[in-house]
C-alpha cells in the first residue's frame, strides 16, 4: 500500500516520522535480540523511535514510579527500567502468553526484581490501583484510551508524565491519510482521547510527531 507520502512506509503499522532516521535507540544485545525477534514473530512492540524517546524521557525525568499499561513481551518496560536504575515498573498485560514471555525476558535482564507484571485487563487493573505514579506510558487497547483517561489522571502524580502512543495511527488521526472504514470508529476514539488530553484544566498535552505519534501530558 502506498500512502504517498515519504515519510510513510508501504505497510500499515509502519510508519516512518521524517526524524525516525536519527531516532534509533541504542540498545544492549539483549534487548536487541528481544527487538528483532518481535518483528520476526509480528508482536506488536514500539518503534524504535518510540523506544529512543521512552529511553530519553526516563533518562531525563528519572521517574522512580513507572505505569506501563501493554508488556506484550516486556521490550519497552525493559528499556524505561534500563534508562534509570531506581525505577520501579509496574506493567499490564492481559494475554497470559506475552505476560509469561515477558517475565521469563525480565528474569533473563536480571531486571525481575524491579518489575511487577500485573495480568489483567488494563480497565479493572487501574481502578484497583491507588498508589500514584510519576510516569504513566499508555500502549494497550487504543480504542480504550479515552475510558482510561479519567484513572489515569488520578493515577498521575503532580508534575507527572502520561505519555500515550500510537496516537497519530498511521496519518489517520491527524487527517494526513483517507481513514478506511474499519478503522473510523478507532480513529474517532483516538481523536475524542487527544480532544480531552488537550482540553483538561488538569493537563498540559502536546500532541508528538514521534513514532506512530505520542500524546505527552504533564499533570498540573
Ligand atoms: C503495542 S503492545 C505493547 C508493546 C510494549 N509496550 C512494547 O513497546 O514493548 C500492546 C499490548 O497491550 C496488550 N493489551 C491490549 N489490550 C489490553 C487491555 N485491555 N489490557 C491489558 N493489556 C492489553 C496486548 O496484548 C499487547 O501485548
Amino acid at each position: 500500500m502506498d500512502f504517498g507520502y515519504p515519510h510513510f512506509n508501504t505497510m500499515e503499522g509502519e510508519r516512518i516520522s521524517p526524524t525516525a532516521q536519527f531516532n534509533s535507540p541504542a540498545l544492549s544485545d539483549e534487548l536487541n535480540k528481544i527487538r528483532a525477534d518481535a518483528a520476526l514473530r509480528e508482536i506488536p512492540v514500539s518503534d524504535g523511535e518510540t523506544l529512543n524517546f521512552l529511553k530519553t524521557i526516563v533518562t531525563a525525568l528519572k521517574p522512580k514510579k513507572i505505569l506501563e499499561l501493554g508488556t506484550a513481551v516486556g521490550l519497552s518496560a525493559a528499556v524505561m527500567a534500563g534508562a534509570f536504575e531506581g525505577a520501579k515498573i509496574t506493567t499490564v498485560e492481559r494475554d497470559e502468553n506475552f505476560a509469561a514471555e515477558a517475565r521469563k525476558n525480565f528474569k533473563n535482564l536480571n531486571i525481575y526484581s524491579k518489575i511487577d507484571l500485573i495480568e489483567g485487563d488494563a480497565a479493572d487493573v487501574i481502578k484497583g490501583l491507588c498508589d500514584p505514579f510519576d510516569f504513566i506510558f499508555l500502549d494497550c487497547a487504543k480504542v480504550q484510551y479515552i475510558k482510561y483517561l479519567p484513572d489515569l489522571i488520578r493515577l498521575l502524580n503532580k508534575g507527572g508524565v502520561l505519555l500515550a502512543d500510537d496516537v497519530l495511527l498511521f496519518g489517520y488521526v491527524a487527517g494526513e491519510t483517507e481513514v478506511p472504514k474499519k478503522r473510523r470508529a478507532l480513529v474517532g476514539h483516538i481523536r475524542e482521547y487527544i480532544a480531552a488530553a488537550t482540553s483538561s484544566p488538569q493537563l498540559q498535552t502536546t500532541v508528538l510527531n514521534i513514532g506512530n505519534g505520542l500524546a505527552m501530558s504533564v499533570k498540573l
